[in-house]
């Protein structure tokens, strides 16, 4: 054996040491939690598809933003499910249509304590449940740009302190700078799901957003799943037209993708670890061979080790209970 003989195991012999030498921490500075407001009579409705997460209405929300804040919780992001669906999506950009309504009461309330980040697409708003306008078969992306802009904008007006496009078509996030900037949104960043890949793991979020395309699929916008190169493409775009933060979605089969954005790039990245990961782990842990606790926080820790900045949850507020009780 060579001279000095090099233990690692002297650095893991106690708790206090480990924590010494950690590399990587999450604390709650870096978690967005998602939330779903419904136009709907009840305050709250359990997503079957979600255990433990909610449909809200527009006043049951305000009780939740409560328990967010004083979890200490920085940030949510909003998606809304209409009352009225058409073939264009024309409730996303009403000014007082779910969101746009939703922000201004929560705003009220919340100030600048809370930042509201709100999700553009319009699949919650369309009647076919695409991310788009549909010209003969497919899905119009200079059509759908337009439509974009003027929900991004009504966002803005509204209150929202971050415009999170996630519709994937192409130069969308230079059609929202633009017409943020001329209507006096200098200040609105924009944060890009860049390299959203069309992914199975987005099934239990499609019932909780009462999303699920009509026909097809969303393959024809959203990346092809062993694209790693493209993604550098897509997040450089993005930038280019104007992003200030940038996405990679889903998270968890994806790490190798924030890994490599987090090199590439100066900017901060996000990951959205989606409502299929949240399942699997729910479901597994429910089955009681795998530690709640435990496996979350392992998760959480892989998507910051991989590099991102930003991670959107919907474990947010355990992870929150359990650093207030410091058990992380
Ligand atoms: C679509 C959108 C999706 C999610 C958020 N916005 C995916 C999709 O339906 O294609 C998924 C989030 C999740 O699974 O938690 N605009
Ligand atoms: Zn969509």
């Amino acid at each position: 054996m060579e001279y000095p003989f090099t233990r690692p195991r002297r650095l893991r012999k106690t708790e206090i040491i480990r924590n010494l030498v950690r590399e990587t921490d999450l604390t709650i500075n870096h978690l967005v939690y998602p939330l779903f407001v419904k136009e709907m009579p009840e305050k709250k409705v359990e997503i079957p598809s979600m255990p433990g997460i909610y449909q809200f209405s527009p006043e049951g929300i305000l009780e939740e933003i409560e328990e967010v804040m004083s979890l200490s919780i920085p940030a949510i992001i909003l998606f809304g499910i209409p009352d009225k669906k058409d073939e264009k999506g024309s409730s996303a950009y009403d000014e007082n249509g779910i969101i746009q309504k939703t922000v201004r009461k929560i705003k009220a309330i919340v100030g600048k304590n809370l930042l509201v980040i709100t999700d553009v697409c319009l699949c919650e708003y369309t009647s076919h449940g695409h991310c788009g306008i549909i010209k003969d078969t497919s899905v119009d992306n200079d059509e759908t740009l337009r439509i974009l802009s003027k929900v991004a904008l009504s966002h803005a007006e509204a209150g929202s302190d971050i415009i999170a496009p996630s519709d994937m078509m192409d130069g969308r996030v230079k059609v929202i700078r633009e017409t943020l900037d001329k209507n006096g949104y200098h200040d609105i960043p924009i944060m890009s799901y860049s390299a959203k890949y069309a992914s199975s793991l987005y099934g239990p979020f499609r019932v909780a957003a009462e999303s699920q395309p009509q026909f097809g699929d969303r393959k024809s916008y959203q990346m092809d799943f062993p694209n790693k190169r493209e993604a550098l493409k897509e997040i450089e775009l993005d930038i280019h037209e104007g992003a200030d933060i940038v996405m990679v979605k889903p998270a968890l089969f994806y790490l190798d993708v924030i890994s490599m954005a987090r090199q590439a790039f100066n900017v901060p990245i996000a990951a959205y670890s989606v409502s299929g990961e949240y399942l699997m782990v729910k479901e597994a842990s429910k089955a009681g061979f795998i530690d709640y606790k435990r496996s979350v926080t392992e998760l959480l820790i892989s998507i910051r080790r991989a590099g991102a900045d930003i991670i959107i949850t919907y474990f947010a507020k355990d992870v929150a209970r359990w650093l207030k009780e410091s058990f992380l």
